[in-house]
């Protein structure tokens, strides 16, 4: 299947994408679905590699995965557990069971004691010591931080409750920026950590809980926890009426829908919160049911795998033309680089093809005037996603919106057209002339033919983020049971952790560096001399 694919990668590497580009090819691939409109006309598919994509979902079984994960099977095969964020968003849907049991009954009991909660903070029933809470801190790392860091920016113009705050890095720089900012007597400190043993959270609580019991008698009651771990939760002094958990079935970078999501939900309310769910239901529902041509997380998920699987190109931007997804980037780095970044197979096997992508991105048209000059001229391709919306929030300043359109319309434009040397010579005649023209033309010239796709949505509005976020976590599901990988643990990253522990003696001169590589022992010197 993948000799198939990479004879159609072979065949149409030098295929010009301008050259077919007419309204018949933009309508033959593009997809419209659930208000969204995915166009990926300007890449070098054609229909035989598509068809060549769609049998490698079928050859992968993807239809039946994914009815495994929607219906609770163990399809988190390293560590023997189900996959079911999506059962976190299946407001209205019927009972989704695991090893017999109905789960859905705890979801909703857990998403009603959320919004009791949040709407107690919101209307200032609960209170600090001081009164009605001004600041929440979310204090949690990775999956535990990035998505509703990322929800919470996007959707500001529906945030109308308390400030919030979101502390990941161990770096103290992080958190005493956010504290210096907040008063302890009207914040609520969330601890967001499903393990609640994550070394940079729990270090990152303890301080925001001294800082707290410096000012406030009782730290712990402004405290709440979303976590899996009660045992631990209480042990850290948090009452367990504040404590939202999840189940094993939800990875921390697909956990937003649930409990993580609590500040989010206390920022912009219960109501759009649920908006945002009924979004990702909807991408849910469409993902199991339109066939792969219509199937818009399938598409995605086929243009990355010819982008990079086939066509090699090791890197893809992603490109916001939305301000507000300014953090969807660092929010895709870990959904995609963290799921689809393994070198192994389900079986054992090493992987026969490349893994997952580098994800990477900035917000349009700010990447413009910083990168763009390698995606347009540098010598290795990369793929771009640009995504946009019809209207911006700011209603006043739609003549504002539409030239941000433009910018994201020309860059996706000039990246597929480019500019021979003729063009390039023709607009410096007068200027130079001989061979001077001649090398100051060549500078001017790009290669084109650098494909790229976009997404454009009507308004960034909570149900709208439901559906993007959902849709690329399908795409992740698609691009993994296609590479035959598990991507829903996230064994790489085990290994720094432990080596930070281990390390941890030596930075702090408990314990000697010997022993230890000669570059590690000898910066480990040239801190500690400088003051570590
Ligand atoms: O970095 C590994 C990881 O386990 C992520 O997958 C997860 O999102 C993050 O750490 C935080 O974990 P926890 O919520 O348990 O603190």
């Amino acid at each position: 299947m993948w000799d198939d694919l990479k004879a159609h990668g072979a065949r149409l590497k030098d295929r010009r994408i301008a050259d077919t580009l007419d309204a018949r090819r933009a309508e033959a691939f593009s997809a419209e679905a659930l208000g969204l409109r995915f166009d990926y006309a300007k890449t070098t598919l054609d229909e035989g590699a598509r068809a060549a994509i769609f049998a490698l979902f079928d050859a992968a079984g993807v239809a039946e995965r994914r009815e495994a994960m929607f219906s609770g099977e163990r399809i988190n095969e390293t560590e023997g557990r189900a996959v079911l964020h999506t059962a976190l968003r299946n407001l209205d849907g019927g009972p989704v069971m695991v090893d017999g049991v109905d789960v859905m009954p705890g979801v909703l009991r857990t998403l009603g004691r959320m919004e009791a909660f949040a709407r107690d903070v919101r209307e200032g029933r609960f209170t600090g010591a001081g009164g009605p809470i001004t600041d929440v801190v979310n204090i949690g790392i990775g999956g535990s931080d990035l998505g509703p860091a990322m929800a919470t920016l996007a959707l500001a113009p529906w945030h109308d409750g308390p400030r919030c705050h979101f502390v990941s890095n161990v770096d103290p720089a992080d958190i005493a920026g956010v504290l210096r900012a907040c008063d302890p007597a009207t914040t609520l400190v969330i601890v967001a950590s499903k393990t609640f043993t994550t070394i940079e959270t729990m270090t990152n609580a303890r301080t925001a809980k001294a800082w707290m019991a410096e000012r406030v008698a009782e730290p712990a009651a402004q405290f709440a926890a979303l976590s899996s771990a009660l045992e631990k939760t209480g042990a850290f002094g948090i009452d367990e009426a504040r404590v939202f958990g999840f189940e094993d079935w939800v990875g921390g970078r697909y956990s937003m829908w649930g409990p993580i999501g609590l500040s989010l939900m206390i920022a912009v309310g219960p109501e759009a919160f649920r908006a945002v769910l009924r979004g990702g239901q909807a991408m849910d529902l469409h993902f199991r049911a339109a066939p792969w041509q219509e199937n818009l997380p399938a598409l995605l998920a086929g243009v990355g795998i010819w982008h990079n699987q086939v066509c090699g190109h090791p890197t893809r931007a992603v490109l916001p033309y939305d301000n507000r997804l300014a953090r969807l980037p660092a929010y895709l780095q870990q959904l995609e680089m963290e799921s689809n970044g393994k070198g192994v197979s389900m079986d054992g096997a090493d992987l026969p093809v490349p893994s997952g992508p580098v994800v990477w991105g900035e917000p349009g048209t700010n990447g413009q005037h910083a990168f763009y000059q390698l995606i347009h001229q540098g010598t290795q391709v990369v793929p771009c996603e640009f995504l946009v919306a019809a209207r911006g929030a700011e209603e006043d300043l739609h003549h504002q919106h539409r030239l941000l359109v433009a910018n994201c319309l020309a860059q996706s434009e000039a990246l597929m057209r480019g500019r021979t040397l003729e063009e390039a010579r023709e607009a410096l005649r007068g200027k130079f002339e001989g061979a001077e023209l001649e090398r100051q033309a060549r500078h001017r010239v790009f290669p084109g033919n650098r494909p790229s796709v976009t997404l454009a949505y009507p308004q960034l509005d909570p149900e709208t983020l439901g559906k993007i976020v959902a849709l690329y976590e399908h795409r992740v599901f698609v691009e993994g049971t296609v590479l035959g990988i598990n991507s829903y643990d996230q064994w790489g990253v085990e290994l720094g952790k432990e080596l930070a522990t281990a390390l941890q003696p030596v930075v702090e001169g408990a314990a000697p560096a010997e022993g230890k590589d000669g570059s590690t022992a000898g910066l480990v010197g040239f801190l500690r001399r400088e003051g570590l």
